[in-house]
C-alpha cells in the first residue's frame, strides 16, 4: 500500500509514522507513506495557502489553487483508490472502514487546517471524508496519523501472532475480555484460575463471556452492529 498525505504542517506526521507498528511496516515493504508540505505551493511571495471566508466570519480557509496544483501533481503518478478529506464532518473512522481501506493500494489523504478547505476542492477531487470522532482538532495532521496506523496494522505481514489483529476491540464487535500477564498474584489479586487452567475450550468461553458482559456494560451500541467488513 502506498498513502500520499497532504499537509502544511508535515512535522506533526514525523513521530507517529517512524516508530513501532507503523515503522515496521514502512521497514518490511508492506507499506510507505509520504507526506508533502503543500507550502511550496502558495501563492504569491508568502506562499499563501489560506485565505478569508466569503460571507465573512472568523477562521481562514484553506484556497484551492495550492491544493488542486499539489493534488494534479500526485495524480499524474499514482491512481487513487480514494482521495481522503480528513474533516470532523466527515463520516466517522470505525473498524470496519479501516478494514475496507487496508484492501487498497493508493490513497491519498488531504489534512486540513483552520475552518478547511474550500468546498470546491470537495467536491472536484475528494471521494471520501473521514472524521475520527466528536471533536475537533487542530488540523487533520493527528487524524490522518491515526487513520493511517488503523490501516497500516492490518496489512498482512505488518503485525505477528503476538498482536493478532482478528482478535481486537471492535473486529467481532465486541471489546476485548480482561488480559494478564505474570505475577499469578499481585497485591493480593490473583489472576483467574481458568486462564490458568490450561483447557483451551474453557479459556475461550471465559474470554467470550468476559468480552459480552464488557461490552454490554460499556457499549452495548455494538451489540446491534453487523459484519466487520460489510457496508
Ligand atoms: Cl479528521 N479533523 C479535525 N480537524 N478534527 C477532527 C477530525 C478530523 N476528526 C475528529 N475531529
Amino acid at each position: 500500500m502506498h498513502i500520499d498525505i497532504i499537509s502544511v504542517v508535515p512535522e506533526l506526521l514525523d513521530s507517529p509514522l517512524s516508530h513501532s507498528i507503523l515503522q515496521r511496516a514502512q521497514d518490511k515493504g508492506l507499506l510507505t507513506v509520504r507526506v508533502h508540505d503543500l507550502r511550496p505551493y502558495g501563492l504569491g511571495k508568502h506562499h499563501s495557502t489560506d485565505d478569508y471566508q466569503f460571507g465573512g466570519g472568523a477562521g481562514m480557509v484553506m484556497r484551492c489553487e495550492p491544493l488542486a496544483a499539489l493534488i494534479d501533481e500526485l495524480r499524474e503518478q499514482r491512481n487513487y483508490d480514494e482521495i481522503i478529506y480528513l474533516t470532523p464532518d466527515g463520516e466517522r473512522l470505525t473498524q470496519r472502514r479501516a478494514n475496507r481501506l487496508s484492501l487498497q493500494t493508493d490513497l491519498l489523504m488531504i489534512c486540513g487546517h483552520y475552518k478547511g478547505i474550500d468546498e470546491r476542492i470537495r467536491e472536484e477531487y475528494v471521494t471520501l471524508e473521514i472524521s475520527i470522532g466528536d471533536y475537533v482538532l487542530s488540523g487533520g495532521e493527528l487524524a490522518a496519523a491515526v487513520l493511517v496506523d488503523s490501516i497500516g496494522r492490518l496489512l498482512p505481514g505488518v503485525i505477528g501472532d503476538e498482536t493478532s489483529a482478528l482478535t481486537d476491540t471492535f473486529q467481532d464487535d465486541l471489546l476485548a475480555p480482561p488480559v494478564y500477564t505474570r505475577p499469578a498474584e499481585w497485591r493480593g489479586r490473583e489472576v483467574p484460575a481458568i486462564l490458568r487452567s490450561g483447557n483451551t475450550g474453557a479459556i475461550e468461553e471465559w474470554r467470550h463471556q468476559r468480552a459480552e458482559e464488557r461490552t454490554r456494560a460499556r457499549r452495548p451500541d455494538l451489540l446491534s452492529d453487523t459484519d466487520p467488513v460489510a457496508d
